[in-house]
């Protein structure tokens, strides 16, 4: 922390684009923590804001209810199949909170005290309170913190780049499903299956190879096991779908959104249920069915207003069809980015992309200078006009959604010669 200093001020947000108090223009290649739709200042969204503002600021959502978030609940539930009703809070790790208590809670609900246990992917992130905490796990994150959270059964990710010596990635990847159904049989215990869907971001963008998600949802169908899905940082067009598990086919129980939600504007998350875990907390006033949690600003109206026009947004301007295209781009750069020596991997999808950083392609050793990689690269993105944060030793792309197909290009350009200006330094250090 100390190796920061002080931090450069952003003043104003135009598009794509980041400015800082002295003038210098950024563009934001991690839309503003991976959140950010149609650009800054987008004037559609700033109007809702506004208008909704002058109309009703908060009120709560405890015995009461408010227009924006009736009708935010009915477009979520339109677009996201199998699912029934929505739980609003404030933040992606709140509405990952709110997921695991709904799945324990159900169990209850419905006279099974037995299943208490949750089943995760290894290195899976999913927030940074303590539950959310506990459900992921990337060691370098939450290690300190270790005794602290509850045990989950973690299962790996079969992951291209590093396969066990002995299998074809084919082969690891039933392995790895043989594990988990193994687990399955003996254990009746488990009430949930949580993880990201479509790719771990956070843990490294680890892309599931075709099919993965698929079969862990049939796994817990067949085992009654409930299936719950992170769509916080992978929904929304993320990874080129409206909604991941409509893609990978794999309907969940339950499923949380959050980030791009709002288009990036204010905080907001929603966690959807099907009809059977809703019905399951019907109960009378005495069975004590009900879930106790909530939060201040719980279906938060200004909020609501904001994530309808970015619903709104979408389909007028057709955006899912608009990321495909543009996220053509990336591609066009593989080529050029795998040359350089220090990249061992690229691993893209939609608007995501990681680039490993290693020291020996051969020995796929991952970069790790004593000094922050993170800081010589955000010095280095600045030198060169972009905002760049890294994770460890992958270098992160997540720009707006609504990007240009120019301005990525200018991105991609751009990450190109920091990585390069970037070698340098991290080899020396
Ligand atoms: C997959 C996933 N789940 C949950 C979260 C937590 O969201 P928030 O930072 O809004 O609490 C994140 C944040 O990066 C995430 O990537």
């Amino acid at each position: 922390m100390k190796e920061w200093g002080s931090f450069d001020t952003i003043t104003k947000g135009k598009g794509v684009w980041l400015i800082d108090s002295k003038g210098n223009k950024l563009l934001d290649g991690v839309a503003s923590m991976w959140c950010n739709v149609w650009g800054h200042s987008n004037p559609e969204l700033v109007k809702a804001i506004t208008n909704q503002s002058k109309k009703l600021q908060h009120a709560p959502l405890f015995n009461l209810t408010n227009e924006p978030a009736e009708k935010l609940a009915d477009n979520l539930v339109k677009i996201s199949p199998g699912m029934h009703k929505v739980f609003y809070s404030d933040n992606g790790s709140t509405a990952m909170e709110i997921a695991i208590k709904l799945a324990l809670q159900y169990w209850k609900n419905i006279g099974d005290e037995k299943k208490t246990e949750i089943a995760t992917l290894k290195n899976g992130y999913h927030g940074d309170t303590f539950g959310a905490m506990s459900v992921g796990f990337v060691p370098e994150f939450f290690g300190k913190f270790k005794k602290q959270l509850f045990s989950t059964i973690q299962f790996s990710v079969p992951n291209k780049y590093r396969i066990p010596k002995g299998f074809t990635f084919l082969d690891y990847q039933n392995h790895c499903l043989e594990n988990i159904e193994k687990r399955f049989t003996k254990n009746s215990n488990i009430a949930a299956f949580v993880m990201e869907s479509g790719a771990q971001v956070a843990g490294g963008v680890m892309i599931y190879p075709k099919g993965f998600q698929k079969k862990i949802s049939n796994l817990c169908k067949k085992y009654n096991i409930l299936f719950v899905l992170d769509e916080i940082a992978t929904g929304f067009g993320r990874l080129g779908s409206m909604v991941q598990y409509d893609e990978q086919k794999s309907i969940p129980d339950i499923v949380a959104f959050g980030k791009m939600l709002t288009g990036g504007y204010l905080t907001m998350a929603a966690t959807l249920t099907n009809k059977k875990i809703y019905d399951s907390y019907l109960g009378e006033f005495n069975d004590w069915k009900h879930l106790f949690h909530g939060h201040t600003y719980t279906g938060n109206p200004i909020a609501a207003a904001v994530a309808n026009e970015n619903l709104k947004m979408y389909k007028k301007n057709n955006l899912i069809k608009k990321i495909q295209k543009t996220s053509k781009i990336f591609e066009k750069f593989y080529q050029e980015i795998s040359e350089i020596d220090i990249v061992g991997d690229i691993r893209h999808k939609g608007m995501l992309m990681g680039i490993e950083l290693v020291t020996s392609k051969k020995k796929k050793t991952p970069i790790h200078p004593k000094k922050s990689i993170n800081k010589i690269f955000f010095e280095e993105g600045k030198k060169n006009g972009i905002y760049l944060r890294t994770l460890g030793n992958i270098v992160m792309l997540v720009p707006p959604l609504a990007i240009s197909e120019k301005e990525l290009d200018f991105l991609l350009n751009r990450t190109i010669k920091t990585i390069k200006a970037a070698k340098s330094k991290l080899v020396n250090c």
